[in-house]
């Protein structure tokens, strides 16, 4: 290791600085919003450095993947775009590539990564975040690849540098990690156990973004309602983000098992609390859930749903929900239907389960075959499709208060943002009217996305 870089940002942009010419570095995040965010901090730590942003993938000096492992298709496009990297970089020969994320916490994965692409030049995983300077650091200096993957949680290390990706929305992270071991899922192998920031430090963030002219913060955590240790802490914490005066708060996600009466409460008693909730189902059934080892039953999902909405009649559902679990049959699936049926979601993530090694359900005999699964998950897609069509139709003739979030990439002159129950909406827009909050009279609707005007002021 050498000695320069230990020795902070001025340090670093030194080591920079013989380098030579500027340099442009380019970010690709893969999965979920906390990789979303964790790009952040490594594109803050990045042009703390002297690193510019590239527009393009091709015109960057040093391309960063983020990757995931959540399901195996996530992992596959990551080795595929890695391998794509391969053909660049014999094309730039100075390129540094450099491999981050949940996938490289994988038991095996990095050491493999290394034996099969040397041209790799920084492996890096989710607890040593903080470490990427150092370590690119050495890479640029030796002139040799490094790899650093820490076992265990990550410490939660507060005042690293952000280049946010929004000067208007910014996610916000109040937790890490996750101690409920879903018996599909890996995350809580990859992100280690539950470690929540403190009360104070969130809400010092929250205040800087409401004084820098932020409009919406997203609070984020693999499972924020045991934020704090669970209880009542998340509730609270919303009470207070709410005080800060920001206009608009989302969070995300929730565990219907630790979804509190406190919680609810916030739907009814704080005005910016957006009128959305993001709750995972994953299945209709009893006994998948139980399998998956959810810790809830369809009824109390239900009863949740029904509470919800007895104090904010037009919140937004949306949820998460995995198809061809290990011994799930047809009969358990027609429940999963009628669950979406009657809860009436805006919008559903559908996945086809993916076993996961080390996982609880990994290796359960699994005798439904793939193209039954894709049969059922074209099912609920249809279902959901028809659903989320009656919902937008429900809007039209409203008027809806839109955050104004960028331009359409479909309509020139058009901008495109979102109402606080998280619908799409697209209007004539200036782009002066970005990141301000617009009144919109919905006109019509599409398959995914609301059309209409902005209401004249005054
Ligand atoms: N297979 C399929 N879907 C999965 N998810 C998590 N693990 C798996 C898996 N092994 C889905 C869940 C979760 C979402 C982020 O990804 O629905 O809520
Ligand atoms: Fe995975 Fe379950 Fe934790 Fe969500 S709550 S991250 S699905 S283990």
């Amino acid at each position: 290791m050498t000695g320069i870089c230990r020795e902070g940002p001025e340090a670093r942009r030194a080591c920079m600085a013989r380098e030579g010419r500027k340099r442009l570095y380019f970010i690709v995040a893969m999965g979920c919003q906390m990789n979303v965010r964790d790009s952040e901090t490594l594109a803050g730590m990045l042009e703390e450095m002297g690193f510019s942003r590239a527009g393009t993938r091709e015109d960057a000096d040093l391309i960063l993947y983020l990757t995931c492992c959540v399901r195996e298709n996530a992992e596959n496009k990551a080795l595929g775009n890695v391998i794509w990297l391969k053909e660049l970089k014999k094309i730039k020969p100075d390129l540094v590539i450099c491999v981050g994320g949940c996938m490289m916490q994988v038991q095996g994965v990095a050491e493999s990564l290394i034996a099969r692409y040397p041209f790799i030049a920084l492996i890096f995983g989710t607890h040593n975040l903080h470490r990427f300077p150092e370590l690119l650091c050495r890479v640029l200096e030796e002139k040799r690849p490094v790899a650093e993957i820490l076992d265990g949680d990550g410490d939660i290390v507060e005042g690293l540098p952000v280049k946010r990706g929004s000067a208007h929305s910014a996610f916000v992270n109040v937790m890490y990690g996750c101690d409920n071991f879903c018996s599909y899922c890996i995350v809580p192998y990859v992100r280690g156990r539950e470690r929540s920031r403190s009360p104070e430090e969130i809400l010092r963030e929250v205040r800087g973004l409401v004084e820098g002219g932020t409009q919406e913060v997203v609070l984020l955590g693999q499972n924020v309602n045991s934020y704090g240790g669970g209880g009542n802490a998340f509730a609270a914490l919303l009470r207070s983000v709410h005080e800060t005066g920001i206009r608009r708060i989302r969070f995300m996600t929730s565990h219907p098992k630790d979804l509190s009466a406190e919680l609810i409460a916030c739907y009814g008693d704080l005005p910016n609390l957006a009128g959305h909730l993001h709750l995972p189902v994953q299945a209709g059934s009893d006994r998948v859930l139980a399998a998956m080892n959810r810790r809830y039953t369809r009824e109390h999902y239900l009863k949740l749903v029904e509470k919800l909405r007895g104090v904010r009649p037009d919140v937004g559902l949306t949820t998460d929900i995995i198809v061809g679990f290990p011994g799930e049959t047809r009969q358990d699936f027609r429940e999963t239907l009628s669950l979406v049926r009657e809860v009436g979601y805006d919008a559903a993530f559908t996945f086809i389960y993916s076993p996961r090694a080390g996982t609880g359900a990994y290796g359960l005999p699994d005798p439904v075959s793939m193209e039954e699964k894709t049969e059922w998950i074209e099912e609920l897609i249809a279902l959901q499709r028809e659903i989320t069509g009656r919902v937008l139709k429900a809007q039209i003739g409203s008027c809806q208060e839109v955050l104004a979030d960028a331009p359409s990439a479909r309509d020139p002159g058009w901008l495109g943002g979102k109402t606080g129950r998280g619908l799409m909406v697209n209007f004539p827009g200036a782009p002066d009217m970005i990141g301000r909050f617009v009144q919109v009279d919905i006109g019509s609707a599409g398959r995914n996305t609301l059309r209409g005007k902005v209401r004249e002021e005054g």
